[in-house]
């Protein structure tokens, strides 16, 4: 079997026809749409591989179990079902309903956290950084080197620097109220952690009296990571993975439209009661109540069966495999992108195609449009119109890396569309010198890149 074409395992059972276009008609659209991709209309794109968030196809367990949804609105069956799931994997007693990821950092750091405090992470994702922020509070990122350098081979670039998060504690310990940690590292590529990691930094933190709070959108893939590379785990089953990996952490936020499988949904999960009151009332107030925080039953039984399939070890070796392919077909032409390929997604760096392109002029951003011109093909943008801000004096500040992620929506797409991917961006690279820059006419404060508008420079 190991020589063979890895097959998606599973059959199509109902389809969602892709409009083509012409290359005229996108550069008409994205015109239209201010050089942003995020305003695009999505049936005018043909690969939509903007996020892998709410985005897979639900399987028709999935949808079955919908049907089963108890929408009442106190102490719904769905929900103790839901809570009975998570019980199990990540052994946390209290678990916390909400919308998606974000509600859920919302509700918890508007809980805990406090004007002036300081939060380690390998990298907070662009909406956990942009809630710490909003509070005033300072997200710091403390990924390993090898993490920040695309071409750097490292089988965990997610991660954390334990020697800086231990200077941290030493000199701001009193600001920290606890560590984060994201997994898989989203913003770094998609690269997974350690169960090491996650062990000694759990115990470094308890060495200073503060609790571990992880960011697992994508645990099941980072449990196969771990499987996969890491001495020690090649037995396991990836439920053991994932219960060791949570037996390290003291609560978790989630993304449930992730490697839950769902497209809309989200959660805490708590080990203990200590920030149980203040974490239900941000909840009522914002959310919705105890049982159902921001999700309908139905999106709660969806979601416990998901749970399940995401942690499928063929799913999970198809899933890998398919970004690994995807970057073997870019290697072969020369395109630099984050390596090895992460879990969810291929991050394509925008410098190794547009290597003088000065960074005023956004590469990534730059590249994001080429893509979508030539190949229908939509990505997002990692790099200075994310992660950068433009201060009050009017001058701008940069990231270290510019990136184009491609991240793909789960159980969706087939070889034949990455292989046509693969055809576009190798043609946008061969005409890398006619790719224009772009600049910014229009932008907000927080989370500029959904919104901004730009003109070619
Ligand atoms: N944390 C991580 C690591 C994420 O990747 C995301 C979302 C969130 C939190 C927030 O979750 O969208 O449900 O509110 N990431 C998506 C992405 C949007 O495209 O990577 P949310």
């Amino acid at each position: 079997m190991q020589n063979r074409t890895m097959i998606e395992p599973f059959r199509i059972k109902s389809v969602e026809p892709i409009k083509v276009t012409t290359r005229e008609e996108r550069v008409k659209y994205l015109e239209a749409a201010k050089l942003n991709v995020f305003l695009l209309k999505a049936e005018d794109v043909l690969l939509d591989w903007l996020t892998d968030s709410g985005t897979g196809a639900m399987s028709s367990a999935q949808w079955a179990a919908v049907m089963l949804g108890d929408e009442s609105y106190a102490g719904a069956k769905s929900y103790y079902k839901l809570k009975e799931t998570l019980a199990d994997i990540t052994g946390m007693e209290h678990f916390i309903p909400t919308h998606q990821g974000r509600a859920a950092e919302k509700v918890l750091f508007g809980a805990v956290c406090k004007n002036g405090d300081l939060i380690p992470n390998n990298c907070h994702f662009d909406t956990t950084r942009a809630n710490l922020e909003f509070l005033e509070v300072e997200a710091v990122d403390l990924v390993i080197p090898e993490g920040l350098q695309p071409d750097a081979i490292h089988p965990f670039k997610g991660n954390i620097d334990l020697g800086r998060v231990e200077d941290l504690l030493k000199n701001n310990g009193d600001r920290i109220p606890f560590g984060m940690l994201t997994i898989t590292n989203n913003t770094g590529g998609g690269q997974p952690v350690s169960m090491a990691n996650i062990r000694e930094y759990s115990q470094l933190l308890k060495k200073y009296g503060k609790p571990l709070i992880m960011d697992v959108c994508r645990f099941s893939e980072n449990a196969m990571f771990i499987k996969m590379r890491e001495p020690g785990y090649e037995n396991k089953t990836i439920r053991e993975i994932c219960r060791e990996m949570f037996g390290y952490a003291d609560g978790a936020t989630m993304s449930a439209k992730k490697d839950a499988l769902v497209n809309i949904g989200g959660f805490i999960v708590l080990r203990n009661d200590q920030w149980l009151d203040k974490v239900r009332e941000m909840l009522i107030l914002f959310e919705g109540f105890l049982t159902y925080g921001g999700m309908a039953g139905r999106d709660m039984e969806a979601m416990a069966v998901g749970l399940e399939e995401g942690m499928d070890e063929d799913y999970l070796r198809y899933r890998l495999r398919t970004a690994e392919y995807l970057g073997e077909k870019l290697e072969t032409m020369g395109i630099g992108f984050v390596k090895p390929t992460g879990g969810h997604a291929v991050y394509i760096d925008a410098k190794s195609v547009l290597p003088n392109m000065p960074i005023e002029q956004y590469p990534a951003w730059a590249l994001s449009c080429a893509l979508y011109i030539e190949g229908g093909i939509r990505g997002v943008e990692i790099g200075s119109v994310m992660f950068g801000k433009r201060l009050t004096d009017g001058t701008e500040t940069y990231h270290s890396m510019e990136l184009v992620r491609l991240a793909f929506p789960r159980r969706m797409y087939t070889q034949s569309h990455f292989d046509f991917a693969a055809e576009a961006i190798g043609e946008v690279k061969a005409s890398a010198d006619k790719i224009r820059g772009v600049r910014i006419t229009r932008q907000a404060k927080f989370l500029r890149h959904f919104t901004a508008e730009f003109e070619w420079v």
